[in-house]
């Protein structure tokens, strides 16, 4: 049986570069899946594809697992086929939306990190956290998707990064390592709650008057991001775990 057979394509949800996303229904059960086609320039980078292999080490929750995969040599494209989370990325959500107050940002934080941690404990970078590799579904959880930069601790990213959510360091010198998502995931949670919101609260905090105002949530959560913002990798939480401890506390 042919995979036109089996799955009906319903419409392309993306369009990217170099790879397209359709939501497609099996016949039989009526079952969604996103369908995800990767063009590659040469048979050489089908060789080096390591997606799934990545996501297929890990097992989350949250995280997507890869029902079916196969490469089509003559096109020089790798095919893999997941479960349709049914919600929307954050990219899309933000423009809809709007920014989220804070107690949303804190529990989307808290999802992420965990989420983060989980992979940095397998030694996986992601190195490619922003706003539209995560899908918030309709029970309000978050998904991490697209693994397509991820690669081991260490190891060269090989793909071309987003400049707006990729650390300094990550731009320069391709190097996968833990801070670099914990810089991108500070970027994201700055572009959820509002640069605005962040660079008051940022001057309340830097003014004198600071002592006087009262340490709460959104000062808190506003100093975490500040310091997964820090230029200087050093300075950084080293890996979500570190992240996730501050997180915690912050509701102490
Ligand atoms: N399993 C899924 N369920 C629902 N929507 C999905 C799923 N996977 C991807 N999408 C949608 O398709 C979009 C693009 O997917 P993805 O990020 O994996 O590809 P891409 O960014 O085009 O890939 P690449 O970075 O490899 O070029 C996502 O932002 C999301 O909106
Ligand atoms: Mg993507």
């Amino acid at each position: 049986m042919s995979l036109t057979d089996k799955y009906k394509v319903i419409q392309r949800i993306s369009h990217g570069e170099i790879s397209k996303v359709y939501l497609v229904v099996d016949n039989k059960t009526s079952a969604k899946y996103a369908f995800k086609v990767v063009n590659f320039s040469s048979a050489d980078d089908v060789k080096n594809f390591e997606e799934v292999e990545i996501l297929n080490s890990l097992d989350y929750v949250s995280l997507p697992k890869v029902k079916l995969f196969f490469v089509d040599y003559q096109h020089n494209r790798a095919c893999m086929l997941m479960p349709y989370i049914d919600g929307e990325n954050l990219d899309i959500y933000l423009q809809r939306n709007g920014c989220v107050d804070i107690s949303t940002a804190y529990q989307w934080f808290c999802q992420l990190a965990n989420m983060l941690r989980y992979i940095h404990m397998r030694n996986i970078v992601h190195c490619d956290i922003k706003l539209a590799n995560v899908i918030l579904d309709r029970n309000q959880k978050l998904w991490l998707i697209d693994f397509s930069s991820a690669c081991h601790e260490g190891a060269i990213t090989k793909k071309v990064l987003t400049v707006e959510f990729a650390a300094p360091e990550l731009m320069t010198e391709r190097k996968a390592r833990y801070y670099s998502d914990v810089y991108s995931l500070g970027k994201l949670m700055l572009a959820l709650i509002g640069e605005d919101v962040y660079c008051n609260i940022i001057n309340k905090i830097d003014s004198e008057s600071f002592y006087d105002i009262e340490l709460n949530l959104q000062i808190k959560v506003v100093k975490i991001i500040r310091r997964c913002l820090m230029q200087d990798p050093i300075q950084r939480y080293q890996k979500a775990s570190d992240l996730l401890v501050d997180l915690l506390e912050a509701v102490e």
